[in-house]
């Protein structure tokens, strides 16, 4: 029988017009879940919601979405609950990806790469906070195990996934009494725009490789796909028991 972890829940998506949130929507709504899909590529999102309508009868609401715009993040909850006036999953999947030597990294790249990945899940989930204590709902977040392990030529990437991690793992603690569950899903490098897309850093030393993937059956760099049963456990009910966690999922990129 078809899993349908997700009827009568409303997940709001963000990052979700392309790659590895794209796929997890997907994900979701075959498995019977309403979504609500904020990006700042809203026809992108669009395309999404329309696919999902097309491939699964669900329904799904695209919404436009600026993570580095605190004004955007809140005013994006809102505009989220008008649809339902409800949220049971919140996945906070936005990022961008810079990469250059440490020593050329500007104030401003530092900022906005913070702003994307670390700061907008702090503003979404301040407001989104009365819908999910009133559905005892759960959120899960994009980490990277450049979080866990730190990444040459993108320190500041780095330093916001390990942000995330800590978000998450704070706010499992806090949140435990009230019944809201906090996960975080740390990818390894995964075939999309923002995973192969950036050219090589300038004189990158080659003594620092990139890991690929060591498990049989697998390429090398993982695929979104490979992504969205983690993001659908996690934000399912069967990760009832599952709250403070971090789960890597990487084809064994980053053990031994
Ligand atoms: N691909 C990888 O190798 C990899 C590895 C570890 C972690 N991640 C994380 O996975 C998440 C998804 O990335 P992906 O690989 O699917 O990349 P992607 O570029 O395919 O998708 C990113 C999505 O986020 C959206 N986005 C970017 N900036 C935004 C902003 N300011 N406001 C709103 N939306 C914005 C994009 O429009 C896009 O739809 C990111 O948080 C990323 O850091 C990716």
């Amino acid at each position: 029988m078809a899993l349908r972890r997700f009827d009568n829940k409303v997940v709001l998506l963000t990052g979700s017009a392309a790659g590895i949130g794209r796929a997890t929507a997907l994900r979701i709504a075959a498995e019977g879940g309403t979504l609500i899909l904020a990006d700042r590529n809203l026809a992108g999102a669009q395309q999404v919601a329309a696919t999902i309508a097309r491939d699964f009868g669900g329904r799904a609401d695209a919404i436009a979405y600026d993570a580095a715009d605190v004004t955007s993040s809140r005013r994006m909850i809102d505009n989220a609950l008008a649809f339902h006036n409800r949220l049971d999953c919140l996945i906070n999947n936005a990022g961008i990806y810079r990469r250059n030597h440490f020593a050329e990294t500007t104030g401003e790249d530092w900022s906005l790469v913070l702003a994307v990945n670390l700061t907008s899940i702090y503003h979404i989930i301040h407001q989104a906070l009365p819908a999910l204590t009133a559905s005892r709902g759960n959120v899960v977040s994009t980490a990277s195990t450049a979080g866990l392990e730190g990444i040459a030529y993108a320190a500041a990437y780095a330093a916001s996934k390990a942000g995330v991690i800590a978000l998450t793992k704070s706010l499992a603690t806090e949140y435990a009494p009230a019944g809201i569950r906090f996960n975080a899903v740390c990818p390894g490098r995964v075939r999309t725009d923002l995973g192969i897309g950036l050219a090589p850093v300038e004189n990158q030393n080659p003594q620092i490789a990139v890991r690929p993937s060591k498990l049989l059956g697998k390429t090398e760099t993982g695929e979104p796909e490979d992504l969205a049963g983690a993001f659908a456990y996690l934000a399912s009910d069967d990760a009832c028991y599952v709250s403070g966690s971090v789960l890597v999922v990487d084809g064994a990129q980053t053990v031994g």
